[in-house]
């Protein structure tokens, strides 16, 4: 006859009986509970029953308690793990990754043009010395005109060419106001550039746009001269187009300027040779220039015995179109991303 201690207690075919059916973690949980816990569990119960039991037969009973309570404990634990490792798989089948599919394609922006060519333009300037400035867009009669002594009558001050707007406001012609602005403000020596829109009413074509974009320059100090001013363009622009290219002064009319000029370069496609976009004469307009009128000094009060300056101011649209030989301004500002993308 087998000794009881060999014997499995009648619980465990219970237990198993439940185990079967069990498919998760919080099954298995309350089945550990039905048997195991210490107030309700049927193992634990049996346990606390021994007391009951004469002292033989209670070691006899108690050997076979604690032998079902292990292999209860070893089941439980061998269908968690199994859980465990189910859930696992599941988990590496769901969150697998294709390695091999192709990446996401995130455009990136880029400067405009325009904006290359202006931040070029500052950074060369910078590097000669000078400050960025900036003014605002909306003008009075006096910064756009007056102060720049541009007379009442002067045809630049025609309804033609300007944007008026109510309350005698204006759209800034020209860069030239921040001149005024800034003088008004700081006493010299002055060195600034001053980057920005301006608007003229001119009708939409190739070579016009009611808005575009200027870059005016000003040097005042003692003892400033033309051989500066000729310098310093002539620096400038060899940095923005090429060191070989040459630069010429021809005599113009600025009523702010005195003497002043119409700056050219060679022309950068054809070195001078002359070609379809400097209509054979070897030279392209790229400003306007001059040594300060002795009125705009006046005008902000500096001493224009003491002090000397030039000035000057070109169009950014233009030496982009230059640069990048684009020959109808309109495309830079249709913004098709066929011709954006190419810079
Ligand atoms: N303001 C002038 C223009 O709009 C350019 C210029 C600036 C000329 C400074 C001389 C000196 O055309």
């Amino acid at each position: 006859m087998k000794s009881s201690q060999d014997e499995v207690h009648p619980l465990w075919d219970d237990f198993c009986r439940d185990l079967e059916p069990v498919s998760g973690s919080g099954e298995l949980t309350a089945l550990k509970d039905k048997y195991l816990s210490r107030s309700r569990g049927l193992v634990s119960l049996e346990l606390r029953n021994l007391k009951a039991l004469s002292p033989q037969n209670r070691s006899e009973a108690g050997r076979q308690l604690n032998a079902l309570k292990a292999r209860v404990q070893a089941a439980l634990s061998k269908r968690q793990a199994e859980f465990k490792e189910r859930e696992h798989r599941l988990q590496l089948e769901t969150e697998q990754i294709d390695v091999t599919l192709p990446g996401y394609h995130f455009v990136q922006g880029g400067l405009h043009p325009l904006r290359q060519v202006w931040r070029e333009m500052e950074e060369i300037s910078v590097r000669m010395g000078f400050t960025v400035m900036s003014g605002p867009e909306v003008e009075s009669d006096y910064y756009n005109f007056e102060a720049l002594n541009i007379p009442t009558g002067h045809p630049a001050r025609d309804d033609q060419d300007t944007l008026y707007l109510a309350n005698k406001l204006l759209l800034r012609t020209h860069t030239s106001p921040v001149q005024i602005r800034t003088m008004e403000k700081q006493d010299p020596p002055l060195r600034i550039v001053v980057p920005g829109r301006v608007y003229r009413r001119d009708a939409t074509d190739a070579t016009h746009s009611p808005m575009f974009h200027q870059m005016e320059g000003l040097v005042v100090d003692e003892g400033i001269t033309l051989a500066d001013l000729k310098g310093t363009l002539e620096v400038f622009l060899k940095e923005l187009f090429s060191a070989d290219t040459r630069v010429r002064f021809r005599p113009s009319y600025f009523p702010f300027v005195e003497p002043g000029a119409e700056v050219d370069i060679s022309c950068i496609f054809c070195a001078g040779e002359g070609c379809r976009v400097c209509k054979g004469s070897g030279w392209i307009e790229i400003m306007g220039a001059g040594m300060v009128h002795p009125r705009v000094f006046q005008m902000v009060g500096y001493d224009s015995e003491k002090y000397t300056g030039f000035a000057w101011g070109m169009g950014i649209d233009r030496i982009a179109q230059l640069k990048h030989q684009v020959d109808d301004l309109r495309l830079f500002f249709e913004n098709d991303l066929r011709f954006l993308r190419q810079f």
